[in-house]
C-alpha cells in the first residue's frame, strides 16, 4: 500500500517493536489527517501512561478528549469498553456497573480469554463509524499479534451469540479496503529482522491485512559523498598517527558513516523481503529527551509525512 492510500484510510493500525517511535508516528499521521479537514481520532489501546499526553498536550482518557477542531485522542481502556457494550446489549443498563464490580464477575472476566481484545477491537469499529480516520497506536510487536488474532480465534470457538457477532464485525473492518497497517522500524539489523517477522505473523493471524507501509523511522539522513568515505577509510588505516583532535573526528565521521551504511543496509533488506513502501523519518538526536521534544518531533514526522505524499502524488 502507498502512503497516499495510508493516509486517506478509515482505519490505520501503527505497530512495531517497543520503543520505534509507534506512538509518535500515530500522533503525527493524526495531525496530517486533521490538518486535511478529515475528523480524526487517535487512539492508545489500554496504556496507563498514555505516551500521546507528551506529543498532543492532551491526556487521552476513555471519552473522546479534543485536541484541535478535527482531531480527538482517547485511550482505549477494555473495562469501560466493556461497560459501554453491555449497556448497549443488557435491558438494565443501571445494573452493569454493579455487574462487572462484582468480585465473581471480575475473576470470570480475568479468566475468559479473549474478551479484552473483542471489546476493544468492538470500540475501535464503532470509532471507525463515527470518524473519518481512526488511528490506532497498537501494542508492540506481539502484543498485536495476539490482540488482531482474537477474532478470528472466537470465531473457531463460537458458534452464535454476541461475542461471535461482533468478532465478525471486526473482522469484516479488518479485511476492508480502506484499513490500513503500518509497522514501525530502525534502522538496526535486529529490529529489521523484527519487523519482517512480524509482518510474516500478523498475515498469518489476518490473512486478509493488506501489505503495510513501512516507517522507517531515526534514519541517517545521506550526507557523506562517496569521497569522504574513502577519505574516512584511509585515516582510519593509520588512525595512531594522527593528532589527538583529529582522532576524534575522524571517530565522529566513521559513527556517522556506520549509521549512513545501517540505514542502506535497513532499506535493501526491508526492500528485498517484504514489497511494502517504506517510508524515512529522520533521526533527530536527542530532540524526543527535552520538555517539548515530543511535539517537535511529531512536526518533523509530518512534514516528512507531507514530503513523502507529495513525491508520490508526482510520480
Ligand atoms: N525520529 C526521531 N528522532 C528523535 N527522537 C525520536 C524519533 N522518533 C521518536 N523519537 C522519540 O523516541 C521516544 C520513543 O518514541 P515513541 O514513544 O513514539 O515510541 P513507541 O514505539 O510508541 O514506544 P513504546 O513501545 O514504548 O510504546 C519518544 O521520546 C520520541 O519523542
Ligand atoms: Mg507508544
Amino acid at each position: 500500500m502507498s502512503l497516499t492510500s495510508l493516509l486517506q484510510s478509515r482505519l490505520v493500525l501503527v505497530t512495531g517493536k517497543g520503543g520505534t517511535g509507534k506512538s509518535t508516528l500515530s500522533a503525527a499521521l493524526a495531525r496530517v489527517s486533521a490538518e486535511r479537514g478529515r475528523r480524526t481520532i487517535v487512539a492508545e489501546v489500554d496504556v496507563l501512561r498514555p505516551a500521546l499526553t507528551a506529543m498532543l498536550g492532551v491526556a487521552p482518557t476513555y471519552a473522546p478528549a479534543r485536541v484541535a477542531p478535527q482531531l480527538d485522542v482517547c485511550n482505549l481502556t477494555w473495562r469501560e469498553a466493556l461497560v459501554e457494550w453491555l449497556e448497549g446489549a443488557v435491558p438494565a443498563p443501571r445494573m452493569v456497573k454493579k455487574i462487572i464490580d462484582n468480585k465473581l464477575v471480575q475473576t470470570f472476566l480475568d479468566a475468559t480469554p479473549g474478551v479484552r481484545e473483542t471489546v476493544i477491537l468492538s470500540r475501535v469499529v464503532t470509532l471507525a463509524e463515527r470518524y473519518d480516520q481512526v488511528i490506532v497506536d497498537m501494542p508492540a510487536s506481539g502484543h498485536a499479534i495476539s490482540l488482531l488474532g482474537v477474532p478470528n480465534v472466537a470465531l473457531g470457538l463460537m458458534r452464535g451469540g454476541p461475542i461471535r457477532e461482533r468478532a465478525q464485525q471486526v473482522l469484516a473492518q479488518l479485511s476492508r479496503p480502506d484499513t490500513a497497517l503500518s509497522i514501525v522500524a530502525l534502522p538496526e539489523e535486529m529490529v529489521v529482522n523484527e519487523t519482517i517477522e512480524l509482518w510474516e505473523r500478523l498475515r498469518k493471524e489476518v490473512p486478509t491485512l493488506r501489505m503495510p507501509v513501512v516507517a522507517l523511522n531515526r534514519a541517517a539522513v545521506p550526507s557523506l559523498s562517496e569521497g569522504e568515505r574513502t577519505l574516512l577509510d584511509r585515516l582510519a588505516a593509520d588512525a595512531g598517527a594522527l593528532p589527538p583532535e583529529a582522532a576524534e573526528l575522524l571517530l565522529a565521521g566513521r559513527w556517522e558513516a556506520s549509521l549512513e551504511a545501517g540505514t542502506t543496509d535497513a532499506l535493501r533488506r526491508l526492500e528485498a523481503a517484504l514489497p511494502a513502501e517504506v517510508v524515512r523519518f529522520a533521526r533527530l538526536g536527542a530532540l524526543g529527551g527535552g520538555p517539548g521534544g515530543p511535539q517537535r518531533v511529531v512536526q518533523q514526522m509530518v512534514a516528512a509525512l507531507q514530503r513523502h505524499a507529495l513525491k508520490e502524488a508526482g510520480r
